[in-house]
């Protein structure tokens, strides 16, 4: 999936180094110096508190390259987890300081080693790094540690064993011993929307000013063994507006098919663009279909194909249903779903619901979940 796309006929810039502190002069920031960014960013981040997160400005571990080497077998493809836009992930396991127990099993870790020199790796790298550092919520990946060492930039994260949603929604495997993925059922998906709202609502309302995650989508949301979704990959993220202020104004970044087209036009950034991505992501878990398929020829955009549904929601919601729930979701919960997506979708950002709202209707979503003696009444549509 491309990152930079082009937007009505525009061709969106590759990146520079804009400091997370909102410099609109984009300043470079160090590349090598993540620790005094995140002292910067904690310092400018103030928690409001919702209970369930803070802004704590700590030290990560510094690693060395020779220890994560080591520790990936030189980084070998068979300790590959993926791979994306800005460099690959490996899985491995670390000894970490506070592993006091000498005898007890190492702690299994992914390691993104950032794509060398790269612009956006440097950038992305200081970002992430002062982002997880100053950010703790149950729902956000947390950074183990880093390497800066010559040009080579790598981030430490906790693992999460199921990977991403984006392998669980669109590529599931046949039930066939260890490594299956089999389609996610409702419950699952709805536990992951809520996960994955619960974050933005901490990024948004408990931060301040708020943090604009700006990159939402299936791949960059983590599944716990149980299905907690926590959202990697902050290094996208911007401070939002202070003050009087409504918007930032910033480069577009993003990725095809999530970004609100207000942002994308306009470069305006709110945190209504996330409020859109998340309406985007609903769908794709309602719908199993990704928000751009180049290969499903006049479907190939999610929001295009789902318009006619969206528009009559309470008679046409059964036809947004992914096929591989087979029939088993409650009616009524998918229908509360669909209208959750379609106002996050809409056009004007500040009619778009908060993200306080959309954790509130998940919740009530959550409240009915699907069981097996709803399965004869929801088999009809
Ligand atoms: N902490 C982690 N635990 C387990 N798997 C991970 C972790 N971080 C990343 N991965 C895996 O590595 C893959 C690649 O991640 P990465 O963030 O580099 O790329 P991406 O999200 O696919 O694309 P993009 O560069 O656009 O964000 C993910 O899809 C996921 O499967
Ligand atoms: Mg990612």
């Amino acid at each position: 999936m491309p990152r930079c796309f082009s937007w009505a006929g525009h061709r969106l810039p590759i990146l520079t180094c804009v400091p997370c502190t909102g410099d609109a002069a984009g300043r470079p920031c160090s590349p090598s110096s993540p620790s005094s960014h995140a002292a910067e960013t904690s310092m400018s981040l103030r928690h409001r508190g919702d209970g369930s997160g803070s802004v704590a400005g700590r030290a990560a571990r510094k690693f060395t390259l020779e220890q994560l080497s080591a520790a990936t077998d030189g980084f070998s493809a068979s300790n590959l987890l993926g791979q994306g836009g800005f460099g690959r992930v490996y899985r491995c396991h670390l000894r970490l300081d506070d592993d006091d127990d000498e005898a007890a099993a190492p702690t299994p870790v992914a390691v993104k080693q950032l794509c060398r020199g790269g612009a956006q790796g440097s950038r992305e790298f200081v970002v992430e790094c002062a982002m997880l550092m100053t950010l703790r919520h149950p729902n956000l990946v947390a950074l183990v540690g880093y390497c800066a060492q010559a040009q080579e930039r790598l981030l430490v994260y906790e693992l999460l064993p199921r990977g991403s949603l984006d392998a669980h929604l669109f590529r599931p495997l046949p039930a066939q011993g260890n490594g299956d993925r089999p389609a996610l059922e409702w419950n699952t998906r709805v536990k992951i929307a809520h996960g994955a709202a619960r974050a933005l609502r901490y990024l948004h309302e408990a931060v301040s000013p708020p943090v604009i995650y700006r990159d939402l989508k299936p791949s960059n949301i983590l599944l716990a063994d149980d299905f907690t979704a926590k959202l990697s990959d902050l290094g996208l993220a911007r401070m939002g507006p202070s003050g009087d202020d409504t918007h930032v104004s910033t480069r577009v970044m993003g990725t095809l098919g999530y970004c609100a087209p207000d942002y994308a036009l306009t470069g305006r950034l709110t945190v209504k663009s996330d409020v859109y991505s998340f309406g985007v992501v609903l769908l794709e878990l309602i719908t199993g279909r990704r928000a751009f398929d180049p290969d499903a020829g006049d479907e190939r955009r999610l929001l295009d194909w789902a318009r006619p549904y969206l528009g009559d929601v309470r008679k046409m919601y059964g036809r947004l249903a992914d096929p591989a729930l087979r029939g088993r979701f409650p009616r009524r919960a998918l229908y509360q779903l669909a209208v959750v997506a379609s106002l996050c979708l809409h056009d004007r950002p500040n009619l778009r619901p908060t993200m306080s709202d959309v954790t509130r209707a998940i919740d009530h979503v959550a409240s009915q979940p699907w069981q097996t003696h709803h399965r004869a009444k929801s088999c009809q549509i």
